[in-house]
């Protein structure tokens, strides 16, 4: 089992910034990531289709032998990670309950802002997540949609994303948060506008780090970690590669060569 890959899908790049966060932490591991390039993005659509979306995913990756699944996107994660974890029997990582116990750690106000895409902030992942933690803390959620394109644009710290974080944030400034999770794969990527917005006041919660280390808690628990030398990268997904080479590159700071390009299996 140890010598088997670790499983990775998201709606498209944006679970590179967990993928990256993995590999930093555990760089023995081999690794498969799946972007559903194809069908990108999960933010917009009702839950019964990003369930359906996210079981196709997860089977193409069972079907290689993975040891675990980690679901790096947070849409995924807030309306399929039951249906995963019911359907089959590896462990099975979402990165909202690790974005949740990290906020619930660190702030001292209890009021967290939660970001994310619509489908996350409707579904009231993290306010669950959050609560059943510490039902004390207020939750102050804003879907913030412009950042995906912006991210995937390549444009995280051009003027117009400190525009659209001013307009997003302003009224979770209002409400005094103390702290900020990051609830969409993409917006690590604008840390730096995002921090320029909020000041110093403000603890920013990257889900992609915080899911590593529950990666890396998850494998030791079972006796599963890979030793050796560094682990395989594969990347699959379901349009044609170009794009995702090019910002998917960007995204993990080193060129994607070899993406292939499949169909998932609609069983
Ligand atoms: N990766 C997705 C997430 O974390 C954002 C992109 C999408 O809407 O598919 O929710």
């Amino acid at each position: 089992m140890p010598e088997r890959a670790i499983g990775v899908f998201d709606s498209g790049v944006g679970g590179l910034t967990v993928f990256k966060e993995i590999t930093r932490l555990l760089p023995a591991e081999e690794l498969i990531y799946l972007g559903d390039t194809a069908r990108v993005p999960y933010g917009t659509k009702s839950p019964p289709t990003v369930v359906r979306y996210a079981l196709e995913a997860a089977s193409f990756l069972t079907e290689r032998g993975v040891k675990m699944l980690v679901v790096a996107c947070n849409t995924a994660s807030s309306f399929a990670l039951l249906d995963l974890k019911e359907r089959f029997s590896l462990p099975v990582i979402g990165v909202i309950e690790p974005g949740a116990r990290r906020a619930a750690a660190l702030t001292r106000n209890k009021r967290v802002g939660v970001i994310g895409t619509e489908g996350t902030v409707k579904s009231g992942a993290y306010t669950r997540a959050i609560h059943a933690l510490n039902p004390d803390i207020e939750i102050f959620s804003a879907p913030c949609p412009l950042f995906v394109p912006l991210a995937e644009e390549g444009w995280a710290d051009h003027e117009v994303a400190h525009l659209a974080a001013r307009e997003y944030l302003a009224p979770l400034l209002e409400q005094r948060i103390d702290t900020l999770v990051l609830g969409c794969t993409h917006y690590p990527l604008l840390k730096k506008t995002l921090r320029s917005v909020l000041g110093e006041g403000v603890q920013l919660v990257d889900s992609a780090e915080e899911t590593a280390r529950v990666v890396s808690a998850s494998l030791g628990e079972h006796g599963h970690f890979r030793s050796g030398l560094p682990g395989a990268h594969r990347f699959f997904v379901t349009d044609v590669p170009t794009r995702f080479e090019r910002v998917g590159g960007a995204f993990i700071g080193t060129p994607l060569g070899g993406v292939e390009q499949v169909e998932l299996d609609k069983s």
